[in-house]
């Protein structure tokens, strides 16, 4: 079973977060990454932004990111590459050669295969070290939205009505703008990485406990990480609160 950290609020969530990526760097500076982007991380990546020169020394690391939105061109920003740049790359001393992020161009169906395929021949070849993920509402990490089978790699999904409802407040509610399909790594490239991270925080209590508590399945893609002897998951008590409600004494 995953290890499970509670910390208090969103402040020492990221504060943990960042913590623990310095200690990951510390441990073995030519690691590799596969980070996330979305809300639960913009205060470890703060935090990391604005550190000392030196405190996180990227030099030798190596960055992937999970997922892209399709359709978004690194210049749109909604796109993950946007984020990744404007919030952590741009702001790192990582080697630009080292770092990878998933392109969100739609391809034919013939490139899209190819680039996927190349992908995951990346991931295998450098083997992932740390892997950092959110969690949807419904339990997706990466865009491996509910039905993603264990065994799945890097391609294009069709996003849930969840999904697509969770981006409303950041497209001024405006459902017509909104991508309905992305890139993502699969789900055996998240469990092939040494040690896979999910963190969580307020919004995300449900899909928390679906991930840890039900068995095992593709209706909850996070239940994967059951799976995996080094996951570890670092939730607040927001996010941990149907944990200590089913383990509270009756
Ligand atoms: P969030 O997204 O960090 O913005 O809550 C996480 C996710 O959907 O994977």
């Amino acid at each position: 079973m995953p290890k499970v950290e509670v910390v208090k609020d969103y402040k020492e969530l990221s504060e943990h977060v960042a913590y623990l990526i310095k200690t990951q760097l510390d441990r073995k500076h030519d690691a590799t990454f596969l980070l996330p982007t979305g809300g639960t991380f913009l205060g470890a990546y703060d935090i990391i932004s604005h550190a000392r020169p030196g405190t996180y020394d990227f030099s030798e690391a190596t960055i992937f990111n999970l997922d892209e939105r399709l359709g978004t061109p690194p210049t749109d920003p909604h796109s993950f590459q946007r984020y990744m740049r404007k919030n952590l790359i741009d702001q790192i001393n990582v080697k630009p050669e080292n770092v990878h992020l998933m392109d969100g161009s739609v391809m034919s169906p013939e490139r899209n295969d190819a680039y996927c395929k190349a992908f995951d021949r990346m991931l295998g070849e450098r083997g992932v070290d740390y892997c950092w993920l959110g969690i949807g509402g419904e339990g997706h990490i990466g865009y491996n939205e509910a039905g993603s089978p264990f065994g799945s790699t890097t391609r294009v999904v069709d996003f849930s009505p969840r999904t697509i409802e969770d981006m409303l407040a950041e497209y001024d509610n405006d459902a017509s703008r909104i991508p309905t399909k992305g890139r993502t790594v699969g789900i055996r490239n998240i469990l092939a990485s040494r040690e896979p991270t999910l963190a969580a925080s307020k919004g995300k209590a449900s899909a928390v406990y679906m991930a840890l508590k039900c068995k095992p399945d593709r209706s909850c893609p996070a239940s994967a990480l059951q799976t995996h002897e080094n996951a570890l998951f670092i939730i607040d008590e927001a996010a941990a609160s149907e944990l200590l409600v089913s383990a509270a004494p009756s």
